[in-house]
C-alpha cells in the first residue's frame, strides 16, 4: 500500500491568474467517484477523527492553510498544506484529523468512493486494534 505523500499538481503561471488541475489516474492514483470541501470552519476547530476502511483521498488547500493529522497507529504524521497547488494523498486505514484552518480556508477532497458511513471506523482503539 502507498505512504501518504503529498503530489505537487500542475502549476500555469499567468499574468492574469494561475491555474491548476487534477486529472484521474494522472495527477491523483486513482479514480474520482465523489468530491467534497470543507469551508467555513470556526476558528480552533477539528475536523475528522476517523479512519477509513478502504476509501482513499487526496486533500487540497484550495485556500487559506490547514494541517492534516494522520496517525498510521504507531506514530503520527503533520502535513501543513498552504499552497493549492499541492495535494496530499491520504491512503485507508490512517488515523486522520484536520486542525488550524485559517480564516476562509477551503479543504477540497478528493475519493475514490461515494460516502458510505459504513467505510469509516470512528472508534481510535478499535483503529488501532485493526491496524495490529
Ligand atoms: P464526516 O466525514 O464525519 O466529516 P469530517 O471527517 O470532516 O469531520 O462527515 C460529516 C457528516 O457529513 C456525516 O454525517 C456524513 C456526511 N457526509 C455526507 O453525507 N457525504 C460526504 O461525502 C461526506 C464527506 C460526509
Amino acid at each position: 500500500m502507498m505512504e501518504p505523500h503529498i503530489i505537487q499538481l500542475p502549476k500555469l503561471l499567468d499574468p492574469r491568474g494561475n491555474l491548476s488541475f487534477i486529472e484521474e489516474n494522472h495527477h491523483i492514483p486513482f479514480k474520482i467517484e465523489r468530491t467534497y470541501w470543507i469551508y467555513d470552519v470556526p476558528g480552533g476547530e477539528t475536523r475528522g477523527g476517523h479512519a477509513y476502511k478502504t476509501l482513499q483521498e487526496m486533500v487540497v488547500a484550495l485556500s487559506g492553510s490547514f494541517d492534516v493529522v494522520l496517525h498510521d497507529g504507531r506514530e503520527e504524521r503533520r502535513f501543513h498544506l498552504n499552497r493549492s497547488y499541492y495535494g496530499l494523498y491520504v491512503p485507508s486505514m490512517y488515523w486522520r484529523s484536520m486542525e488550524n484552518f485559517s480564516t476562509n480556508s477551503v479543504a477540497l477532497v478528493l475519493a475514490n468512493e461515494v460516502y458510505d458511513e459504513k467505510q469509516y471506523i470512528r472508534d481510535f482503539e478499535a483503529f488501532k486494534l485493526a491496524k495490529q
